[in-house]
C-alpha cells in the first residue's frame, strides 16, 4: 500500500529545472532519483542502496514516478513499499497457450527474455519452452560484476508465477544437439524438445588463459554466473585479500571497482589504458583516475607470464607473474579477458557453419543464414550493423540491451515474417566509481577521432567518437540525457556532424524531426497550406519518436507524459501564440508586440487565464448536460425535418459534410434561438461550410507565424500580401449568405427586447421561447459580472465554436460506420431494437437522449470515429512556463511551443493498442477483459477529442446531445451506403478538420414494421 516515506538528507526540494540528485529513502532499501521536471520535482525509481547497481535507460521494465512533496524541512515520497525497492514495473505477460506452435528457447539470459516478452507482448499463443542450464531462472547479468551480488532474489528478473503465468515451460537443462532437419532439441538429461521455431541465446564463455598455471590452480576465477559470484565471494570471505584482476576492459574494471573496499586490488592491462580498446585512452585514462580514487592499482601495458603456487596452499595461486619479471602477491586472481559465443553443442552439427569466432551468422531478423525457422540471438550471434558507420558490416556485439532487443526483433520476425525489423542502437552501462553511459558501435566502421565536451574534474563529459565526419558512438559520464537523446538520434541517423559537434553543439538542443523543420515555420505552414496536417500526424512520429521538431521553436509529442505535462487539468499550460490567429477582436499593441486584448469574452482565442476562469464558472451550470437536455426536443425536430427531407431524396447521392453541417446549423438555430435557417428545407447550406473551412485553412497558416498575424491586425496590406504569397485569399461567392447574419441580428434584438425592460414604449413583451438564449439573459440578469458585452459574445459564439466542430464529428461518425458495413449493421442492430422496444409509437417515434447514451456500440462507433478524425487537426499547441519543460531526456526553455497533435496521441499504440490505425469500435467495450476498463480508463483520459485540461471545450454536452441522438436516428431510418471515400491524404485538413468529398447515399429502410423484422 503506497505510504509516505522521508528522503534522507534532504531538506527542500530546490532542484532548479532539468536538475537531479540521488538519495536515500529512509527505513527502505532503496535509493530514488529526485528531478525537476518542468518546475514539477518528482522522484523516480533508481536503484537498489546496498548494492549500488544501477537500472539501465532501456530497462527492462518502465521506470515507476513518485510524488514528492517538502514539508517541516523535509521531503516525503508516496509510493508503496515494494515498487520503491524494486524500482520498476512489469509489462503484462499473461497467456494461456493453444494451437500447435511452439517456439522452443535454448539458454536462459537477456536475449531469451526478449523473445519470450516479445512473443507474448505480441499476442502470441503458441508454446514456448525455455531450456537454460544456469540453474536458476534468467537474471540481471549485469549486476554481478557491479556488486558481486549472489542473491538470487535480488538477481532474477522474474520469479516461477510470472513465466507460469504467461504459459512459459521452464527446462532446467543443458541443450547438447540440435536436429534441424527433424526440428527438434535434445538435452543432455536425455529430454527431447520439437519445435517449430528456435532461437538459440546461449550467450558467452569466458576465455581463460592458456599460460603456465591458470588452468591448474585454485582461486582463479571467471565470472559469468552466480555460481562464478558465489566462489569468489566465498574467496575473499572477511575480505583483506590480495586480488590480481587480469583484463582492463568493462568486467575487469568493475570487479575492481566492486572489490575495492577493504581488500588490496590490482588490474593487469594490456592496454596502454583500461578500456583503451573500446574507449581511447583518453577516456580510459579519465576512468582509470576515477577508480585508482578507490584504491585499486594499475600495472598496464603489462603482460601476463604466470601464475604461480601459493606457498601455504600449493593447490592455490599465490602470485601472478608478468613479462617484465613483475611479481604481483595473489590470493585471488580473476580474469577479465573476454568471452567465446557458448555453441559448443553445435560445433560438430553439419547443418550448420559456425564463424571463426565460433559465433552463428544472421541476417536483420536474426534469421540463421543457411537454416529455416532458427534464430541466433545476442552474444553468439554475428549480425549486420545498421547504425551509423555500419553500412550493414556484421559484427557481434555483447550487451544486455543488444541482445534484449535482438529477443524481440525474433520475436516480431516469428509473429509477422513481413515486418521490416526495427534497428536499435547498442546501449550499455557501466558502473566504475561513477556511471558511465555508452551508445552506438565502433566495431563495424572503427573510429579516428574523439570529441571531448564537458568536464572530467566535475565527473561530467561526453566523448563522440567519430569515423571521418559521421560519429559512431558516445560515451558519456554525469550526462545521461545526452546518452539517450545521442540513442534517439543515431536510430534515426541523424546524429550532428563530427565538425558540429567540434563547434560546441549541444546535443541536448538536437531534438529529431525534419531538418527543414528546424530552419524555419515555412516547412509546417507548407503542409498546412497544401491541407496536409492529419498526414503529418499520422507520419511524423512513426518516423521520428515520441518528441518530434515541427518548427525551430514547436515541439510535438505523442506519449502519454508529453500530453499529462500540457494538458493536466490543473496545471496544464496556457495557449501559444498560435491562437492569435483565431481572435475575434483586434488586440492592441504594447512597444514589444504583446497583443492586449479587450474583455470580450473570446474563448479560444483567451490568454489572460485570470478573465477565462471567471467566464468558464459563469456559463458552467448551462452547459451542463442536465441544463441542455432542457433542449432535447428542439434537436428533436431538428431530426424529424432532416429525415424527412432526406427521405424524400429517395437514396440520391448527397456530399455527406454538407448534410451533416445543414443538420449542425440546425440544431444550433432550434437550441439557441428557436430559429431555422432554412437549410433543411433548402437541402444545401448555402455553401457556407464550405466558405468558412477556406477560412480555417488562412487562419491555421496564420497561426504559425504570430508576429505577423499581429500586424496584420494593423496592416491590412501585410495581411492581404502575406495571404497572396502563401495562397490563402479566397473570395467571397455572390449573393453569399452567412448564417450569422441572421443569428447575429436575432440575438441582438431579443436582448436588446430582453433588456429594455417593459415600462418602456414598445417593451418587450415576456419571452417564452425556452432555449439556450433565454437562459443566457438570464444568466446576465442574474449575474452582472456576465455582462452584455459577454451576453451578446457567448451568443453567437455557440454558432461559431459548435457549428464546423458538429459537422466535422457527424461527417467522421457516419463516414466510418458507413464504410464499415459490419459497424454499421452492428449499429442499426443496436439502434433500431432500443427503438421498437423504448420508444412503441408508430413511425418509431425519436430516441431520447437518456436511451441515446445506453447504445454502448453505438456509442463505441461515434467515439471511435473522432479518435481516428479528431475534429482538430493540428497540435494544440501551448506554451512552456517559466520553469521549463524537462521531457524524455530533453529540456525545453520556457516560451517552447509544445503541444499534441490529437491525431498522432490517438493512434499512440501504447495507449490505444497495437492496431491504434484502425477503426474498432471494440476497443471502447473491453469490460470484460482483465484488464479492459482500466485501458478503456486510459484511452477516455490521454485523448484530445474535446481538447485538455482547464480549456477542454466548454460546449461538449450541448454537441454530445446532438451528435449522440443524430447518428443513431439517422442509422435507424436509413441505410447508409458511402459511394466515395476519398484516402485520407486526399482529404484537406486544417487546424479545423473535416472528412471532405465523402459522398453517400442515404437509403430509406421502411416502416416501423420493416424495422422490427431486423430485431434478432
Ligand atoms: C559480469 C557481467 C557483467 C556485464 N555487464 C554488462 C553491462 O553492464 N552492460 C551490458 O550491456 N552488458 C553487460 N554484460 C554483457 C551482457 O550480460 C551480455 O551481453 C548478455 O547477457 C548476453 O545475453 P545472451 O542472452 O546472449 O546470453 P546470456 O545472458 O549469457 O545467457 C545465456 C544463457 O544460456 C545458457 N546456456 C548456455 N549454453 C547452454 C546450453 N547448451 N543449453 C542450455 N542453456 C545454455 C546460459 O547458462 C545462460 O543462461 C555483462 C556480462 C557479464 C558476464
Ligand atoms: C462534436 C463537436 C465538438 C467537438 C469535437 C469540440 C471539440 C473542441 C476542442 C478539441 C476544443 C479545444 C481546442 C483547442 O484547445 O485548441 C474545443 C474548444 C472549444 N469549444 Fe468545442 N467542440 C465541439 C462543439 C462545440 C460546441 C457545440 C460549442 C458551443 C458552445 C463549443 C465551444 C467551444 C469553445 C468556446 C472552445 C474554446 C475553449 C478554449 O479555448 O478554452 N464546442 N472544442
Amino acid at each position: 500500500m503506497a505510504q509516505e516515506y522521508k528522503l534522507k538528507g534532504v531538506s527542500s526540494l530546490a532542484l532548479q529545472p532539468g536538475e537531479k540528485q540521488e538519495v536515500e529513502v529512509e527505513g527502505l532499501d532503496a535509493k530514488v532519483l529526485l528531478l525537476n521536471a518542468a518546475g514539477t520535482v518528482q522522484a523516480i525509481a533508481c536503484f537498489n542502496a546496498k548494492t549500488g547497481d544501477v537500472e539501465d535507460a532501456p530497462a527492462l521494465n518502465a521506470l515507476p514516478v513518485f510524488k514528492a512533496t517538502e514539508r517541516d524541512g523535509a521531503v516525503y515520497i508516496t509510493g508503496d513499499a515494494a515498487t520503491i525497492k524494486r524500482g520498476n514495473r512489469t509489462p503484462n505477460f499473461k497467456c494461456t497457450k493453444s494451437g500447435d506452435d511452439k517456439v522452443v528457447v535454448v539458454g536462459g539470459g537477456s536475449g531469451a527474455l526478449g523473445v519470450i516478452e516479445g512473443l507474448r507482448g505480441g499476442g502470441y499463443q503458441g508454446a514456448i519452452t525455455l531450456i537454460s542450464n544456469e540453474g536458476y531462472l534468467p537474471i540481471d547479468r549485469p549486476k554481478l560484476s557491479k556488486a558481486l551480488l549472489t542473491d538470487l532474489a535480488k538477481l532474477q528478473w522474474r520469479d516461477e508465477a510470472w513465466y507460469k503465468s504467461g504459459s512459459v515451460e521452464v527446462v532446467n537443462d543443458e541443450a547438447t544437439e540440435v536436429d534441424f532437419g527433424a526440428k527438434t532439441v535434445t538435452t543432455k538429461s536425455g529430454g527431447q524438445f520439437a519445435y517449430t521455431k528456435l532461437v538459440l541465446a546461449t550467450g558467452g564463455t569466458p576465455r581463460l588463459l592458456p599460460l603456465q598455471g591458470f588452468k591448474v590452480l585454485g582461486n582463479i576465477f571467471t565470472l559469468r554466473n552466480v555460481h562464478d559470484a558465489k566462489r569468489i565471494v566465498g574467496a575473499i570471505g572477511e575480505k583483506g585479500k590480495k586480488i590480481v584482476i587480469i583484463g582492463s576492459s568493462f568486467i575487469g574494471m568493475e570487479i575492481a571497482v566492486a572489490t575495492s573496499n577493504g581488500n588490496d586490488v590490482t588490474v593487469v592491462g594490456m592496454e596502454k589504458a583500461p578500456l583503451e580498446r573500446v574507449l581511447g585512452e583518453k577516456v580510459g585514462n579519465i576512468i582509470k583516475k576515477g577508480v585508482e580514487a578507490k584504491g585499486v592499482k594499475f600495472y598496464l601495458s603489462a603482460g601476463v607470464d604466470k601464475a604461480e603456487p601459493s606457498a601455504s596452499n600449493p593447490s592455490n595461486v599465490g602470485s601472478v607473474h608478468l613479462k617484465d619479471g613483475t611479481k604481483l602477491e595473489a590470493d585471488i586472481v580473476i580474469l577479465g579477458v573476454g568471452v567465446a559465443p557458448a555453441t559448443e553443442y553445435l560445433k560438430d552439427n553439419s547443418a550448420v557453419r559456425l564463424e571463426e569466432d565460433g559465433s552463428l551468422k544472421v541476417d536483420e531478423a536474426f534469421s540463421v543464414v543457411g537454416l529455416k525457422d532458427v534464430y541466433a540471438i545476442g552474444d553468439i550471434a554475428t549480425h549486420p550493423y545498421r547504425g551509423p558507420g555500419g553500412e550493414g558490416k556484421f559484427v557481434r556485439i555483447e550487451h544486455w540491451n543488444v541482445a534484449q532487443n535482438a529477443g524481440r526483433t525474433a520475436a516480431s520476425h516469428i509473429l509477422s515474417p513481413n515486418r521490416t525489423p526495427e534497428f536499435y542502437t547498442p546501449v550499455f552501462w557501466s558502473a566504475l566509481g561513477a556511471q558511465l553511459r555508452y551508445c552506438g558501435n565502433t566495431m563495424g566502421s572503427g573510429w579516428d577521432d574523439v570529441v571531448m565536451q564537458g568536464d572530467p574534474d566535475q565527473g561530467k563529459w561526453v566523448a563522440y567518437y567519430a569515423k571521418g565526419e559521421t560519429v559512431v558512438a558516445m560515451a558519456s559520464m554525469g550526462m545521461d540525457p545526452a546518452m539517450a537523446q545521442c540513442a534517439q538520434l543515431m536510430s534515426l541517423n541523424r546524429m550532428p556532424s563530427k565538425s558540429k559537434l567540434q563547434g560546441g553543439l549541444d546535443i541536448l538542443t538536437r531534438i529529431p524531426g525534419p531538418r527543414l523543420a528546424a530552419l524555419s515555420n515555412i516547412w509546417q505552414a507548407r503542409h498546412v497550406r497544401n491541407g496536409r496536417v492529419h498526414e503529418l500526424g499520422k507520419t511524423l512520429h512513426n518516423i521520428y519518436g515520441p518528441v518530434v521538431r515541427v518548427g525551430p521553436n514547436e515541439i510535438w509529442f505523442t506519449s502519454e507524459g508529453g500530453f499529462k505535462k500540457i494538458y493536466s487539468a490543473g496545471n496544464g499550460y496556457e495557449k501559444s501564440g498560435f491562437y492569435l490567429a483565431t481572435a475575434l477582436i483586434k488586440p492592441s499593441l504594447d512597444w514589444r508586440l504583446n497583443a492586449h486584448f479587450p474583455d470580450t469574452l473570446d474563448f479560444l482565442s483567451e490568454f489572460d487565464v485570470k478573465r477565462y476562469r471567471l467566464q468558464r464558472r459563469l456559463i458552467g451550470p448551462l452547459y451542463l448536460t442536465s441544463n441542455i437536455k432542457k433542449f432535447e426536443s428542439a434537436v428533436d425536430g431538428v431530426i424529424e425535418a432532416a429525415v424527412a427531407e432526406l427521405r424524400a431524396l429517395n437514396g440520391a447521392e448527397v456530399d455527406l459534410k454538407e448534410w451533416m453541417h445543414i443538420i449542425a446549423v440546425e440544431c444550433l438555430g432550434a437550441v439557441v434561438l428557436s430559429w431555422s435557417p432554412g437549410y433543411i428545407k433548402n437541402r444545401s447550406d448555402g455553401g457556407t461550410s464550405t466558405h468558412s473551412y477556406l477560412g480555417w485553412k488562412r487562419k491555421s497558416v496564420f497561426g504559425l507565424f504570430p508576429t505577423i498575424t499581429k500586424m496584420s491586425f494593423y496592416s491590412r496590406t501585410l495581411g492581404r500580401a502575406f495571404s497572396n504569397v502563401w495562397g490563402l485569399t479566397y473570395k467571397t461567392p455572390k449573393n453569399f449568405k452567412t448564417f450569422f447574419t441572421p443569428v447575429y441580428q436575432k440575438a441582438s434584438k431579443r436582448i436588446a427586447s430582453a433588456l429594455r425592460g417593459p415600462r418602456q414604449p414598445g417593451g418587450a413583451k415576456t419571452d417564452h421561447r425556452n432555449d439556450l438564449l433565454t437562459d443566457l439573459i438570464q444568466l446576465h440578469k442574474e449575474r452582472p459580472e456576465f455582462n452584455e458585452t459577454y451576453l451578446r459574445r457567448l451568443a453567437v459564439t455557440n454558432f461559431g465554436a459548435g457549428h464546423e466542430t458538429m459537422c466535422s464529428a457527424l461527417t467522421a461518425a457516419m463516414a466510418m460506420i458507413g464504410s464499415h458495413p459490419d459497424v454499421q449493421h452492428r449499429v442499426q442492430q443496436e439502434v433500431r431494437h432500443t427503438t421498437t422496444t423504448t420508444t412503441p409509437a408508430p413511425g418509431g417515434g425519436t430516441l431520447t437522449y437518456d436511451n441515446a447514451v445506453r447504445l454502448r456500440y453505438t456509442q463505441a462507433s461515434i467515439k471511435e470515429a473522432q479518435r481516428l478524425h479528431p475534429v482538430i487537426g493540428m497540435s494544440l499547441s501551448r506554451k512552456v512556463p517559466a520553469s521549463g519543460l524537462s521531457l524524455h531526456g530533453y529540456f525545453f526553455p520556457a516560451g517552447t511551443t509544445v503541444g499534441c497533435h490529437p491525431v498522432a496521441l490517438h493512434r499512440n499504440p501504447d495507449v490505444f493498442g497495437v492496431d491504434a490505425d484502425e477503426y474498432r469500435p471494440d476497443r471502447w467495450l473491453q469490460e470484460e477483459e482483465e484488464e479492459g476498463p482500466a485501458r478503456v480508463r486510459a484511452m477516455e483520459r490521454i485523448n484530445l477529442t474535446w481538447g485538455g485540461g482547464s480549456r477542454a471545450c466548454p460546449g461538449r454536452h450541448l454537441a454530445e446531445l446532438v451528435v449522440y441522438k443524430v447518428v443513431p436516428a439517422l442509422l435507424r431510418e436509413f441505410d447508409l451506403e458511402v459511394t466515395a471515400m476519398p484516402a485520407e491524404g486526399e482529404m484537406m485538413c486544417y487546424f479545423m478538420a473535416m472528412m471532405t468529398g465523402v459522398k453517400a447515399r442515404f437509403r430509406p429502410v421502411g416502416m416501423a414494421g420493416e424495422r422490427k423484422r431486423l430485431v434478432v
